[in-house]
């Protein structure tokens, strides 16, 4: 690899150097696209895909490549996405010309690179690391000029065709929008991906013209360019499912599907029983224990952690949490950012964490909202228990020590601290600090008047009050 340049042209990803491919190996994400057919202000690489914005997903499967120096090429308006790719830094494709324009936006990365160059469409999230590197081991064996990502979708559609010379070797790459009647029939379909020689890279793409259909600068002419100049070009195929290219909202919900189904599988082979798993919705970087059980209609967002032997029941949603062994959740329970439900601790129907530690075997099992709260280990929340986190301006904490008994229908204006082994009479509005140990009770006072009830019928109906 040749001088690095004094922005960062190390690629901050992390690297795992699963297979040595990544010496030697500079890699460019295509991500400046308007994404006009996705019909959104949110540039389309970030729109989520099992919780992650694609782009996310594109470097996860680049970083086990272990390879060296790399770019993102964005648009001109795309802050946003440069600040979700950091530390991973962007090049600005200002002039949105097209594919091989994008690349040329990056033409620092290749410059005086003698090794392999990946490019990487960023709608195109699917990809497995495994391919990646098999890619450019083709160009390395072959000495191939370029290699390309092929595949055989079930509807061609609008992918570029990959065309074949006599002897079965890749000779060019026509866009849907230029192709014949007999080219458009080709079923070999170009999936986006590409490694090419950093010897020859920017000769070959500097001689792209835009005489097209789209008046664009097209990437796939990369393969003519370099048969012209008498150098190998090669296809290596991937399965349809893996290399999806998203361009509109019906792509992106197929995509969905693809990798939730995955997902589910790598979950259950690893222990995990899922009762409908076609009604799990997982994330990306969802992390489970073994013999966990998930019921129908579970959500997952990202940043969860389910440990060992626990249970969530039907229909509960769960973000940016964690859930310790032994735990039960749900059903119908919503646990958001920051809930970390203790070991063997019970959270139950219509129970909302924020920001809430439950300690060891604690219990909230109906219809509470917990926020900013710290109940600690063998304390029992009742019924409709309410933390009032929120003063309208700024949210303050609840802190509850072990063994505490909440009655039903309890709220604790925070900020406020309950001791180890005290006891919250139901109905209770808690708004200074109970002692440990201590009985806290603020209801209203009852008041029984005899003979009220029969008073209030025979007014209110005119009729004498039978009496049994
Ligand atoms: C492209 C390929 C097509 C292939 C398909 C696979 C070309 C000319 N065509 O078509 O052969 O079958 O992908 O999914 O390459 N981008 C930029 N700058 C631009 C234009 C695009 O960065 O000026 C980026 C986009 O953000 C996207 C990627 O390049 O991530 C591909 O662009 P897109 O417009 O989606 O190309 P396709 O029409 O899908
Ligand atoms: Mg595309």
């Amino acid at each position: 690899m040749s001088d690095p340049k004094p922005d960062s042209q190390t690629s901050p990803l992390p690297s795992h150097g699963a297979d040595g491919v990544g010496a030697d190996l500079a890699w460019i994400v295509l991500a400046a696209g308007k994404g006009t057919r996705m019909k959104s202000r949110l540039p389309k690489v970030m729109h989520p895909v099992a919780g992650i914005p694609m782009i996310g997903h594109v470097l996860s499967a680049l970083a086990p490549l272990g390879a060296g120096r790399g770019a993102v090429v964005i648009g001109p308006e795309m802050e946003s996405l440069a600040d979700l790719c950091a530390p991973v830094p962007v090049r600005i494709q200002a002039d949105r010309n097209g594919t091989a324009g994008a690349v040329l936006a990056a033409a620092d990365i290749i410059d005086g690179h003698d090794g392999d160059v990946l490019i990487v469409y960023g709608d195109t999230p699917l990809v497995r690391p495994e391919t990646l590197a098999a890619m450019v081991q083709t160009r390395r064996d072959a000495d191939a000029a370029v290699v390309v990502l092929g595949m055989r979708p079930v509807d061609a559609g609008a992918y570029g065709r990959l065309i074949l010379d006599e002897a079965g070797r890749l000779e060019r790459i026509v866009e849907m929008a230029d192709a014949t009647e007999s080219e458009r029939a080709v079923d070999l379909c170009n999936a986006g991906l590409m490694v090419l020689d950093g010897r020859v890279a920017l000769d070959l793409l500097r001689g792209i013209g835009a005489d097209n259909a789209k008046g664009e600068l097209y990437l796939t002419d990369a393969v003519a360019a370099a048969r012209a100049r008498e150098l190998d070009c090669r296809v290596v195929e991937a399965p349809e499912e893996e290399v999806l290219g998203i361009n509109s909202r019906r792509e992106l919900a197929a995509a969905e599907e693809i990798l939730q189904r995955r997902l589910r599988n790598a979950a259950m082979d690893a222990g995990v029983t899922m009762t409908d798993p076609s009604s799990v919705f997982l994330a990306a970087d969802t992390r489970f224990g073994i013999d966990v059980t998930l019921g129908p209609g579970t959500v997952f967002g990202p940043g969860v952690t389910v440990e060992d032997d626990v249970v969530i029941h039907a229909f509960s949603h769960l973000e940016a949490c964690t859930i310790r062994s032994g735990a039960t959740v749900g059903p119908f329970a919503r646990l958001r950012p920051g809930a970390d439900v203790g070991p063997g601790a019970h959270v139950g129907n219509f129970v909302e964490l924020k920001k809430a530690r439950l300690g060891a075997g604690a219990k909230a099992n109906h219809l509470s909202y917990l926020g900013d709260a710290d109940i600690g280990a063998g304390s029992n929340i009742g019924a409709g228990t309410i933390t009032c986190n929120y003063d309208g301006v700024s949210k303050s904490r609840t802190t509850l020590g072990e063994r505490v008994f909440v009655g039903s229908n309890s709220a604790f204006v925070a900020p406020v601290n309950v001791g180890d082994g005290a006891v919250i009479g139901a109905g209770s509005v808690i708004t200074e600090d109970i002692p440990a140990d201590a009985v806290a009770s603020s209801r209203a006072d009852h008041r029984i008047s005899p003979g009220g009830g029969r008073r209030y019928w025979e007014k209110r109906t005119g009729k004498t009050a039978s009496k049994e």
